[in-house]
């Protein structure tokens, strides 16, 4: 350890310049200050701290970050389609724009339901193109009354995916393994309204009732702590992306010990599928890092 920790010295001041530049978003600065409208019905909201997405039955709507980012902790407030949502997604995730073969994703998918029932949180990791990795939530409260916050840590040691602070899915860099992970290729933030009644609630069977149309979900306080910049690649700043230990600190990872105990609770009280033990689908054996500390 002792040479990452060198080479994260190195890489210290560089991040502290980086950290100061990208500070929380503060009261009443607009959204758009890091966000860009994609396409679709969208409005701005509240002197543009709000983003409102809106789909009807011609089509969605998305936004993106301005810049794409090498690691990176991302915060979102999100408010989510109330009543009969089902058939609609909402969506926030990283990607890696170059070679789709060998792309990196990290996705949270906020999958509709009729009025009443409750909303699945379905996550995926892909790294060097392939992807799989579903892990799926029920969220603790509704959703759609109110906001609450999203996030993913991307370091090099870990993916942490939270929801209001709290740790639900971690995917470690168990690249010495043999496991791929996302150290070199910068990832953009993009949000997403769409939808997806061919799978999305309960299988597919349940489809998007258009006679409430339009259906809204509201975005705001996008927080971003980036890593690098997001030009090139992360030895760009001094560190080779192996070497472990890099952005690790001040990311929200500050309490391993409470981060592991959210971690089980997440498990065991709220998450309802993971690829790791669906027996049905890998009969032959589960993915290298279903069996990786
Ligand atoms: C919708 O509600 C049903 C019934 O409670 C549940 O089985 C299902 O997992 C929920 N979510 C989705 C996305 O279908």
């Amino acid at each position: 350890m002792a040479p990452a920790r060198a080479r994260l010295l190195a890489c210290l001041s560089a991040l502290t310049l980086i950290a100061s530049a990208s500070s929380p978003v503060a009261a009443g600065e607009r959204i758009t200050d890091n966000l860009e409208i994609l396409w679709g019905q969208t409005q701005l909201l509240n002197g543009d701290e709000t983003i409102a997405l809106s789909l009807d039955r011609a089509m969605g709507a998305g936004f993106r970050s301005k810049t794409s980012y090498l690691f990176a902790r991302i915060d979102i407030d999100i408010k989510l389609v109330p009543k009969n949502s089902a058939g609609t997604v909402t969506t926030v995730y990283l990607i890696s724009e170059k070679q789709w073969k060998t792309h990196d994703e990290i996705d949270l998918e906020f999958l509709g339901n009729v009025t009443g029932q409750p909303y699945t949180l379905h996550t995926n990791i892909f790294a060097n193109g392939v992807g799989g990795r579903e892990v799926q939530f029920r969220l603790w409260f509704d959703p759609t009354e109110d906001f609450h916050t999203y996030s993913i840590v991307w370091s090099s040691d870990q993916i942490l995916i939270l929801v209001d602070g709290m740790a639900v899915r971690q995917f470690k860099n168990h690249w010495a393994a043999g496991v791929a992970f996302p150290v070199y290729q910068p990832m953009r933030f993009y949000g997403v309204l769409w939808d997806a009644d061919d799978w999305a609630t309960e299988g597919g069977r349940v489809k998007t009732d258009w006679s409430q149309a339009p259906f809204v979900a509201y975005f705001r306080n996008f927080r971003v702590q980036q890593g690098c910049a997001s030009s090139g690649f992360s030895w760009a700043c001094g560190q080779d992306p192996f070497g472990g230990d890099w952005f690790d600190g001040g990311v929200g990872v500050d309490d391993v010990k409470q981060q592991q105990q959210q971690l089980r609770e997440a498990r065991s009280k709220y998450m309802i599928y993971d690829y790791c033990t669906d027996s049905v689908r890998f009969p032959d054996g589960f993915p290298k890092e279903c069996g990786l500390a």
